[in-house]
């Protein structure tokens, strides 16, 4: 199992435990984690599921990858900015174990 914290814009912390290989937003719908809705099913075509990863995070999750999917959708994305990710994108592993994602005000 791997712990991830949602914290809410209100500051709002909420420390879930997610498996392996299960994507960040598994790791939201599953624990009712507000601002996560996830409404295309995690293919990466709604930006439902849009978090800020911690800064002292964005190295071991990854950057954007312009030209990607991924960035094409979150570039329409309310308060988007360098450390955007979609939580459907980020699949659970070890080395994440205390990962800390934002959920952006405009999610709500
Ligand atoms: S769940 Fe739709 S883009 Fe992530």
């Amino acid at each position: 199992m791997v712990k991830v914290t949602f914290v809410s814009s209100d500051g709002t912390r909420r420390e879930v435990e997610t498996a392996e290989g299960e994507t960040a937003r598994e790791a939201a719908l599953f624990n009712d984690v507000p601002g996560i809705d996830g409404d295309c099913g995690g293919v990466c075509a709604c930006a439902t599921c849009h978090v800020h990863v911690d800064p002292g995070w964005i190295d071991t999750v990854g950057r954007l990858k312009e030209g990607e999917a991924e960035a094409e959708l979150l570039q329409f994305a309310e308060g988007a900015n360098e450390y955007s990710r979609l939580a459907c994108q980020i699949p659970m592993e070890a080395a994440m174990e205390g990962l800390v994602l934002h959920v952006p005000a405009q999610q709500y």
